[in-house]
């Protein structure tokens, strides 16, 4: 056990991936517009962030904005926007300096090109960091990463008999990114909403009613005892249950 998490470290999730919802209601119930709800969303991040360098957590990937987040009102897209480019020039020396590899999933194409350019460069720049990969999801969407792997993979002429599970993630814009092993959804909310939807097929889930503004340092520990305690069978049985079934026979 941890002296200090009471975490049993070698049931430590690797990559937790985060759906950060509930800011809109965070902000609604204090009568504040949805875009402070985003900004103490991105206040959070940062905390969140030094928790999982503090755990020893080494990927952590967040749902910043979907594909289907176009379809919000423009000024809360666009207020999304600025947020992502304030971050990126206020805090891109600081996280690389604490040893974080910026990664982005999804597509820059439909991003303004400051913002584009911005993205790729804070990428380059941390590429060789080692210490948390902080993948982020903007312009994300899960079925459309399958599509444009499909296309890629059509264009490369891989022949069908070299179609495997390997290849498909190889060709996904999380290729090189371990699978998660967690996922924790905020708000109480119990979809997937086009959430990583090849890389979660054995994710474990965590849900849990806390807005993410305010899904602090104790909440994520409460997710990794919950993980902790799971039995990740992968399909196959566990071996609890060859200890029924022997003690049966
Ligand atoms: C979901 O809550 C949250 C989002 C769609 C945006 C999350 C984005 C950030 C926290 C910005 C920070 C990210 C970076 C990388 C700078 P919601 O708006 O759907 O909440 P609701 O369901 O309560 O309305």
């Amino acid at each position: 056990m941890d002296e200090l998490t009471g975490l049993i470290p070698e049931k430590k999730p690797n990559h937790i991936a985060i759906i950060m919802d509930g800011n809109g209601r965070w902000a609604k119930n204090r009568g504040l517009p949805r875009l402070s709800g985003h900004r103490a969303g991105t206040e959070n991040l940062r905390r969140t962030i030094r928790a999982f360098v503090e755990f020893g957590i080494p990927y952590l990937t967040i749902y910043a904005f979907s594909t289907e987040n176009w379809e919000r009102p423009s000024d809360e897209v666009e207020g999304l926007m600025h947020i992502l480019e304030e971050v990126l020039d206020s805090e891109l020396a600081e996280l690389h300096q604490e040893g974080v590899r910026l990664k982005h999933i999804g597509r820059l194409e439909r991003l303004e090109k400051g913002l584009r350019e911005k993205v790729q460069q804070s990428v380059e720049l941390t590429e060789n960091n080692k210490r948390l990969t902080l993948c982020i999801a903007w312009n994300y969407g899960g079925r459309d990463e399958i599509n444009c792997a499909i296309k890629q993979i059509i264009k490369d002429g891989v022949s069908p008999d070299d179609v495997t599970d390997k290849l498909v993630s190889s060709y996904l814009f999380t290729a090189g990114i371990p699978d998660p092993d967690l996922i924790i959804r905020t708000s109480g909310e119990m979809r997937i909403s086009n959430f990583l939807i090849w890389q979660s097929s054995y994710a474990e889930w965590y849900v849990t009613p806390t807005l993410w503004p305010d899904f602090d340092r104790e909440e994520l520990l409460k997710a990794l005892i919950s993980y902790s305690n799971r039995d990740r069978r992968y399909g196959k049985i566990s071996v609890c249950g060859e200890d029924v079934e022997k003690n049966a026979q």
